[in-house]
């Protein structure tokens, strides 16, 4: 399975900041906002990553994850020129996916919570065995500004309305999404929404429609935050600020992961060490190197 990050936008909520630093590079709390959804899709064991991004931002992220080798990774980018929907990034991907499956996520996108890598192999072991798309729905207080799903009696997913004046449920669709390779397709039959988009909504109602959608409920025990205003990064500052300081465990932490999963050795873990010294963010990857837990 391969991954994408989509990571463009015009960031116009967080003008004039974004007119300088495209939103996905800010920091969030301690490290750029990009390291949430790439820990994401590295914990789902992805390691050959497309990073979709704009004309002007394209060199901050190769200036800061390369070609993602330092990582155990394989990252590639591409350029969306201008935003016209999230959808538009399995078109725009189309080339990297060739025949594979995919996961998607917005670069805006943090997940948090216990057995979350577990979680994300059943998705996407489920995808790659039995085709389909995964998806994930968390409870949201403003459900008019997502994607919600409707269920029917049995809890069966039945349809997902894109920002509903009447939501049919507080249940929004989040910005993680597994697909077969049938979702290049699917992306290529549509027609822009209202707003002139091509919307991913669209693209998840055609494998509702089909019977080939499953999705699972991130309950209670979890966060899922995205980021789009100052107000909501600030928010996810403060949580990751909060469970970090108490536990002494980072959120996110792209060489941590690569070093735990086996996807680079000492000397690659070292290499941040040495890349990051001077900064409370190298003194804790030399506690990942000595920690004997
Ligand atoms: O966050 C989850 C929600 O994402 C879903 O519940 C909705 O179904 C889905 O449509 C989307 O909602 P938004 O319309 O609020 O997404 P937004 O336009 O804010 O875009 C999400 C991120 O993707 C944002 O960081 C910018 C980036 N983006 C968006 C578009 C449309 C791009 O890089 N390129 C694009 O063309």
């Amino acid at each position: 399975m391969k991954g994408i990050i989509l990571a463009g936008g015009y960031g116009t909520r967080l003008r004039p900041a974004s007119l300088a630093v495209i939103k996905q590079l800010m920091p969030v709390y301690d490290k750029p906002m990009i390291f949430y959804p790439l820990s994401i899709l590295m914990l789902s064991e992805i390691r050959d990553i497309l990073i979709i991004t704009t004309t002007e931002s394209v060199q901050g992220f190769k200036n800061l994850l390369g070609d993602g080798r330092r990582l155990g990774l394989k990252l590639s980018y591409t350029i969306q020129k201008t935003p016209k929907g999230i959808a538009q990034a399995l078109l725009i991907g189309r080339n990297f996916i060739k025949d594979d499956s995919v996961a998607l996520i917005l670069g805006d996108n943090i997940f948090y919570g216990a057995y979350l890598e577990r979680i994300l192999k059943e998705a996407r072991e489920q995808v790659e065995e039995n085709g389909g798309a995964y998806l994930f729905c968390y409870r949201v207080n403003d459900p008019t500004r997502y994607g919600i799903a409707k269920f029917d009696k049995a809890n069966k997913l039945v349809e997902i309305v894109e920002k509903p004046d009447k939501p049919p449920s507080s249940y929004a669709i989040t910005g993680l999404y597994f697909y077969d390779n049938y979702c290049v397709k699917a992306a290529s039959k549509l027609k822009p929404s209202k707003r002139g988009e091509l919307e991913i909504t669209d693209v998840n109602n055609w494998y509702i429609e089909n019977q080939k959608a499953e999705y699972t409920l991130l309950g209670r025990g979890y966060a899922w935050l995205d980021m789009g205003t100052f107000q909501s990064m600030l928010d996810a500052q403060n949580f990751i600020e909060t469970i970090e300081k108490r536990q002494g465990l980072k959120i996110g932490s792209v060489e941590e992961i690569a070093y735990r999963k086996g996807f680079i050795g000492r000397s690659g873990l070292e290499y941040f060490i040495k890349l990051y010294e001077g900064s409370e963010y190298s003194e804790y990857l030399k506690g990942v190197l000595n920690d004997k837990d």
